[in-house]
């Protein structure tokens, strides 16, 4: 975290879960698939927004290790945007120098999108000022699968001991190793809920839901919720008396 001109506690790190695409398109008399494409634009303005108020990593949860299991149209749709939209952001980012990192298992998206991501990965590599970090096939249940099979098979080998095995060992294995954690989920679209979306590393992160969908979800909207994180108190298990010394 940093303080900002006008002293608020700035997050360096905030997750959002981009949800209310659907319900957007429904509201404007659009297909679903035309409420995604408004709200993979929409992605460039909250970073635009997120670099103005300083903030270091932005994580959006593009797709699920569930999503999946929506109709095939719309999940070819989503793929199609996806790589779009990475080829988009190629130019933008080397102009911009923003990094650019997934979590999840890409493993299993079409080929040409894996490629995409290795290309945009590896041309910003070594910006360090912000970092978009996409979601892809991610949820934290397969994450923390993925990563107990790993201590598990190092275990076997010798490799770790499993006396010794500790939350940082854990941590070290989760897709999310080179990163902070969240300080700050934002949901939009008025669920309440966090969908297997970062479980374990939002364990003492601040929550924000809003009623906004996520293509009506623009810099203003972010503010606010910065503006709401700022006035909270983070007390990872202390007192406030404690905090104040
Ligand atoms: C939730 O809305 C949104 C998704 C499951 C996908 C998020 C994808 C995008 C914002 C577009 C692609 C993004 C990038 C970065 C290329 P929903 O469909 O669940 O909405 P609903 O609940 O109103 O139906």
């Amino acid at each position: 975290m940093s303080s900002n001109a006008q002293n608020k506690v700035i997050p360096q790190h905030i997750a959002i879960i981009m949800d209310g695409n659907g319900r957007w398109a429904k509201l404007h008399k659009k297909t679903r698939i035309e409420g995604h494409k408004q709200g993979a634009l929409q992605v460039r303005k909250v970073l635009e927004g997120a670099k103005k108020l300083g903030v270091k990593y932005l994580t959006l949860y593009a797709f699920s290790s569930e999503n999946w299991n929506r109709p095939k149209v719309e999940v070819e749709a989503l793929m199609y945007l996806l790589e779009a939209s990475i080829k988009t952001y190629k130019k933008e980012f080397l102009k911009n120098k923003i990094r650019f990192e997934t979590i999840g298992d890409i493993s299993t998206l079409p080929v040409r999108c894996q490629k995409a991501i290795t290309d945009i990965k590896q041309a910003t590599a070594d910006f360090k000022d912000q970092t978009l970090i996409l979601a892809l096939n991610y949820g934290s249940r397969d994450e923390i699968t993925r990563a107990v099979r790993q201590i598990a098979e190092k275990s076997s080998t010798g490799v770790i001991n499993p006396r010794e095995i500790s939350w940082q060992t854990i941590a070290e294995h989760l897709d999310t190793s080179s990163l902070p954690d969240p300080d700050l989920i934002i949901r939009t679209s008025g669920e309440i809920r966090l969908s297997n979306y970062l479980m374990l590393q939002s364990a003492y992160a601040e929550f924000y839901f809003t009623d906004v969908n996520w293509p009506d979800f623009d810099e203003a909207e972010l503010e606010k919720a910065v503006a709401e994180f700022s006035r909270r108190e983070r007390r990872y298990g202390m007192t406030s008396e404690q905090l104040e010394k």
